[in-house]
């Protein structure tokens, strides 16, 4: 062997180092890209639940405390007012979709994200919340309380 050919790698250990190298770059660049496209197109998730739940059992909440309860894959918020009324909305907050909160000191309903403010009926009464959070019915039966979506005309 010459010593020129001493200094030349073997062909098919160059092949092995650039099959490396290269599935290593491929591998670093799917690794980057991967969370970009979850980020651009979400899975699908299905909402698995119905039109009604159980949201608590009747002695779960007293005057002037709110509770949050799953509806679906979304939050909801049960609330019992002071005299003893109960209210349903959506938890997630009409402007970035954070989940509101019932606050009792302030007797509404909060977002500790921006400090926006709702209403006991849901409707945006201060801070970024540009609409009202959807509201529910809400049915007291036997010892259970039922939150439903309310229907369209
Ligand atoms: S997300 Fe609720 S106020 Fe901004």
């Amino acid at each position: 062997m010459t010593p020129d050919q001493l200094s030349q790698p073997e062909p098919t250990r160059r092949r092995v180092i650039e099959a490396l190298l290269g599935g290593g770059l491929l591998a670093s660049f799917a690794s980057f890209l991967y969370p970009v496209l979850r980020y651009l197109v979400p899975p699908a998730v299905a909402d698995l639940g119905g039109d009604e739940i159980v949201a608590a059992k009747l002695t779960e909440l007293k005057p002037n405390s709110g509770k949050i309860f799953r509806f679906g894959n979304r939050p909801g918020l049960l609330i019992r007012t002071s005299s003893g009324e109960y209210r349903a909305m959506s938890a997630t907050c009409t402007h970035l979709s954070c989940t509101v909160q019932y606050r009792d000191d302030l007797r509404q309903v909060w977002c500790a994200c921006h400090n926006g403010k709702y209403d006991l009926n849901g409707r945006n009464i201060s801070g970024p919340p540009p609409r009202p959070l959807e509201g529910f019915e809400v049915q007291v039966r036997g010892d259970e309380i039922f939150v439903r979506r309310r229907r369209e005309a």
